[in-house]
């Protein structure tokens, strides 16, 4: 098995419902192809960890580098894995915008995400680097 993790920015602000409606295809096709993961939205800019077969991974990411939604996709860290970090996620997903109006709802959710963060044990190299990077971004205050 394989593992990616991507960060990118966001071309324009997506409503909840347009965030809805790309999470409802990816996780359709993620569980068609047993691809598992999890995605942040924060502030503009997207961390996703990816993990499945190599070259299904591969080719998922290849389309999704195209996508006109985001852009200065840049993968940072890759790697061959026998476990998975996300294993009963099509897409966990963890919205951090116009979801949270109420300001300590919004710290709230980011100290239970941080929580998370220490409760999971990385088992490689790219999911520790797929935490890193999301707690170095959630660490920015919203604007
Ligand atoms: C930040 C971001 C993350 C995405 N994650 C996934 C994903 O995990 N799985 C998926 O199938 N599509 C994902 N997509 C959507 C793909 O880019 C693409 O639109 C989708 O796979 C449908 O491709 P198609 O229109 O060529 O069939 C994501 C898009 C963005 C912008």
């Amino acid at each position: 098995m394989y593992t990616l993790t991507y960060e990118s920015t966001a071309v324009k602000t997506l409503t909840s419902a347009e965030m809805e409606s790309l999470l409802d295809k990816a996780r359709t096709h993620n569980k068609s192809e047993n691809i598992t993961g999890c995605l942040i939205y924060y502030k503009g800019k997207f961390v996703q960890l990816l993990e499945g077969d190599k070259k299904k991974v591969q080719e998922l990411y290849d389309r999704i580098v195209e996508d006109p939604r985001h852009k200065k996709v840049t993968l940072f860290s890759e790697d061959e894995i026998v476990k998975r970090t996300f294993p009963n996620w099509g897409m966990a997903y963890y919205p951090m915008d116009d979801e949270h109006p109420n300001k300590y709802e919004l710290e709230q959710f980011k100290r239970n995400l941080i929580l998370l963060s220490d409760l999971i044990e990385p088992t490689n190299l790219t999911a520790k680097h797929f935490w890193i990077k999301t707690k170095t971004m959630i660490a920015e205050p919203p604007k």
